[in-house]
């Protein structure tokens, strides 16, 4: 048995490390790519009910500690994303992260992914820069719950829901899904943020702010995931700054079973393949026979 293999209640995986929504993940080939390259599932690009543009340039600034991104959720719309599900989810385990405006519609695009064979639903409560939807969302504990609920009502397989950490009640948005009967907890998404040009006066992002993502975000999701399995029962997928098998390690000891990267993917496209090593060394060095005896090791 590989010693990475892990488990998200039900659902197996042969490596830990996930594609974050967003990144690499927008086509089939893409997806499939990310597979073979090491990646233990993908996270789709989040789609929604119809085509969005996004927002337009400039949407994405390069810092030295990460990114801040304003895409606005561009994506095909669900009806043109599912030629892309048929080619990805021949290669591998792919998670449909979707977004929405109200639980129906969230559970009827759920509907959807289930049967374009998606293996699990990641709903995005959580994206910082896209009016109506995400965090306007997701930081209203009785409407995720809601919105858990009926999708959970709708489908079969396992829903997760991926959290902001703009907030100070992240626990009790945590328990919400958990009370839904969510099957997991993705945290965190991209951290509020701006910047702006001295010489024109002016935010340098046409939408004026947008989400910091990168090794700047990795303390704050770490944290997020040592609150959140002090608070929950239900697995949890972590997410935010990891470049390196050590930030892989921090987040699954903070109480990850699984983890996603994005941003570092864009410097580095073999990131997972070295993460997976790196992972395996260690673990061999320090007598983990599997990953689920890491899991939350910090806390005892
Ligand atoms: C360019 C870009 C696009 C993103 N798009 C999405 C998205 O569509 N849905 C979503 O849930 N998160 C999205 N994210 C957030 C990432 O999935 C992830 O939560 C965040 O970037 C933190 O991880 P990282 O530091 O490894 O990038 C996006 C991030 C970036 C940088």
């Amino acid at each position: 048995m590989s010693l990475l293999r892990t488990c998200i209640g039900n659902l197996e995986l042969e490596r830990p490390g996930m594609v974050a929504s967003g990144i690499m993940d927008e086509t089939g080939d893409s997806m499939m790519r990310m597979i073979k390259l090491g990646a233990g599932a993908v996270v789709t690009k989040s789609v929604g009910s119809v085509k969005r543009d996004g927002h337009v340039n400039p949407s994405f600034i390069e810092f030295p500690f990460g990114y801040l991104n304003a895409m606005g959720l561009p994506n095909p719309g669900i009806d043109d994303f599912k030629d892309e599900m048929m080619i990805a989810t021949k290669a591998g385990t792919i998670i449909a992260s979707v977004f929405a405006s109200s639980p129906k519609e969230f559970s009827s695009l759920a509907e959807r992914m289930e049967i374009f064979g998606a293996s699990a639903v990641e709903l995005n409560l959580s994206c910082p820069h896209a009016k109506g939807y995400g965090i306007e969302m997701g930081t209203d504990v009785k409407m995720v719950h809601k919105i858990v609920s009926t999708v959970k009502n709708t489908v079969k397989i396992p829903v997760y829901a991926k959290l902001t950490p703009n907030t100070h009640i992240l626990a009790d948005i945590g328990k919400a899904v958990q009370d839904a009967g969510g099957d997991a907890v993705v945290a965190i998404n991209t951290l509020k943020a701006m910047s702006i040009s001295p010489e024109f006066a002016m935010p340098v992002l046409s939408n004026r702010f947008g989400g910091l993502s990168g090794p700047a975000l990795r303390p704050i999701g770490v944290r997020a995931i040592y609150d959140l399995r002090s608070a929950l029962e239900i697995p949890l997928i972590g997410v935010g700054g990891i470049c390196s098998w050590r930030d892989a390690a921090e987040y699954i000891m903070a109480g990850a079973s699984a983890f996603q990267v994005g941003s570092a993917i864009a410097s580095d496209i073999n990131i997972f393949k070295k993460i997976n090593k790196g992972l395996e060394c260690f673990m061999k060095e320090f007598g983990y026979s599997s990953i689920e005896k890491m899991v939350g090791a910090a806390h005892e």
